[in-house]
């Protein structure tokens, strides 16, 4: 029975505040919003609430982040990569970050001073853009490496930022150690979101450039703290930053549900958890998934650290759930706002529908302790990246051919 909703649950521990959390804290995400907010394609992406979905789910609310909108990308991903290269910029430069600007960065004195630099690292598509698009704003070089299987149309709007991009022959996890060795052939700086022993201090800037998402969402809700966050898992880099900055924030009484929600072809977080003895479950292959943006077998350490202590639930589910928040979200009843939402981006959304439409999981409603009062969020982490798939899987009910 491997194609089914699985999940583990975690009784809270008393953990103190800890420095694994503060890292993503308001703090530090306050920064990185002012680093963001400095370049000219920022904006707020929309906070969508979904009232006539709530309504017919059973919960009091259900808000979406829609990060299809970020920096004309498609997909949140960028928020971590245009961080990451920021503070290294600033470094050169022996700045602070927050004396660094996009206007700063792009001028010429500071690009003479930068040299040659190329950036390089391992992407199923999204964070490749990502470091694409900000090497390309900021006048630098990029190269991209992508796993087998890797959708064209994702591979060229990487190359369409002047970045030297390819497809390999190898899994996600084998991409990330082959762009690592490229790095330290030729002198390259690799930007990597995921983190392992001697590889952090890189992995967690990305981190902290995603909690720009949560600064957003909080200013948005004025003042309503979410109960229930859903949140997908690759890497766990997002899931954890998120969980992180949520955490610093609301803490006690008002700490929200995390779940973390995963394929059940590269769950790695689960069966982590689920073996619950202190090491790293790895999920080996090609992992075969919908779901390419969470189709990584290899948790980040840093990002295990924090879900380990924070995270209430972590969730395996099947492709056709992911399907079904795609659905959905494209489909909306009453007033509710159409949001397109790709693969990896409504996976928590289906997840949260079925657990509430499906009279099987009522144990799994329990464990998520979700009911009348619960106020959702979720963050659709992009819109059709891969707009063929997109379309064979909402307009022909097809997945892809693996
Ligand atoms: C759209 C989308 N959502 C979520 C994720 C998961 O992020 P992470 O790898 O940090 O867990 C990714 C990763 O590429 C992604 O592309």
């Amino acid at each position: 029975m491997d194609e089914c909703i699985k999940s583990v649950h975690r009784e809270r521990l008393q953990v103190h505040y800890l420095n694994s959390i503060k890292r993503f804290g308001l703090d530090i995400a306050k920064k990185v919003h002012k680093f963001h907010q400095s370049f000219p394609d920022y904006s707020y992406t929309p906070l969508i609430d979904l009232k006539s979905l709530a309504s017919t789910l059973g919960v009091k609310s259900i808000h979406i982040k829609d990060e299809s909108c970020r920096f004309g990308l498609n997909a949140f991903k960028c928020l971590g990569g245009s961080y990451c290269i920021g503070t290294y910029i600033a470094e050169a430069l022996g700045l602070e970050i927050s004396e660094l600007s996009y206007e700063l960065i792009i001028n010429d004195d500071v690009k003479r001073k930068l040299g040659d630099v190329t950036f390089v690292t391992a992407t199923d598509g999204n964070h490749g853009r990502g470091i694409a698009w900000t090497a390309n704003r900021l006048g630098l070089k990029s190269v991209v490496y992508m796993p087998k299987g890797s959708s064209e149309e994702r591979l060229n709007n990487i190359k369409a930022l002047g970045s030297n991009a390819s497809i390999t022959e190898l899994n996600y996890d084998d991409t990330v150690r082959y762009a690592n060795e490229a790095a330290a052939k030729n002198g390259w700086i690799l930007v990597q979101d995921t983190a392992w022993d001697g590889y952090e201090t890189i992995p967690v800037r990305i981190m902290q450039g995603y909690t720009t998402m949560g600064c957003e969402t909080v200013e948005q809700l004025s003042g309503s703290i979410p109960t229930h966050i859903f949140l997908q898992a690759g890497v766990g880099a997002m899931a954890a930053a998120l969980t992180g900055f949520f955490m610093d924030l609301y803490q006690g009484e008002r700490r929200p549900i995390i779940t973390v929600v995963e394929p059940n072809k590269a769950d790695c977080f689960y069966k982590t958890a689920k073996k619950n003895d202190g090491t790293l479950q790895i999920v080996n292959g090609d992992m075969n998934t919908i779901m390419a943006g969470l189709a990584c077998g290899e948790p980040s350490t840093i990002a295990w650290d924090i879900l380990r202590d924070y995270a209430d639930n972590f969730v395996s589910i099947p492709d056709w759930i992911a399907a079904k928040g795609m659905r959905i979200l494209g489909n909306p009843s009453g007033d509710d706002k159409k949001i397109i939402s790709g693969e990896s981006g409504a996976s928590t959304l289906g997840l949260a529908a079925e657990v509430m439409q499906n009279a099987s999981l009522d144990w799994m409603r329990e464990q998520l302790a979700i009911n009348t009062n619960s106020k959702i969020l979720c963050f659709s982490t992009e819109g059709d990246t891969d707009r063929l798939n997109y379309r064979r899987i909402v307009w022909d009910g097809l997945f892809p051919s693996f």
